[in-house]
């Protein structure tokens, strides 16, 4: 079963993202790249901030992710309400948890960050494994997106 080598990844995202400033075109890479790498990612995605308190769906790679999250909604509500990550072993333990997919048993979100300190958004790692996510993951998938975001 495949895991995510996160020290190769963070690499060949930095080499594809070089110079690249547009939002959108981060965010698609970057799913991309941490998609096909990992076995646990069913679902992996970026919501974005598009007014206040409100979360619009960005790029995403798997089945239909809901349209729009509210801050006071779900997990991904709350990791832009908190600007913490979000680590969750059991989504069915999680009140107010957004099911996109019967499937998706853990979740992680990460709040996603520019250089002035503001929230870009979310990403939102569903897998259909329970406690599928650990502090490695927030640890090295907070450093990918500081990378790629933080100079924004
Ligand atoms: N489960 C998320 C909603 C997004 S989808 O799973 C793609 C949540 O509770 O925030």
């Amino acid at each position: 079963m495949a895991r995510a080598d996160y020290s190769e990844l963070s690499k060949t995202i930095a080499a594809l993202t070089e110079g690249e400033t547009d939002t959108v075109a981060l965010m698609a890479t970057v799913v991309c790249e941490l998609h096909h790498a990992d076995d646990r990612f069913d679902w992996t995605g970026f919501y974005r901030v598009t007014e206040p308190n409100l979360l619009k769906i960005g790029p995403y790679q798997g089945g239909h992710g809901c349209l729009v999250i509210p801050f006071d909604r779900g997990v991904c509500g709350a990791a832009a309400k908190t600007g913490e990550v979000q680590l969750v072993d059991d989504v069915d333990a999680f009140s107010g948890h957004i099911a996109c997919a019967t499937s998706t048993r853990a979740e992680i979100v990460l709040p996603v960050w520019n250089a002035k300190g503001e929230l870009l958004g979310v990403l939102d790692i569903d897998s259909d494994q329970p406690a599928a996510f650990d502090a490695n993951d927030s640890a090295a998938l907070s450093a990918i997106l500081n990378d790629v975001f933080g100079r924004l």
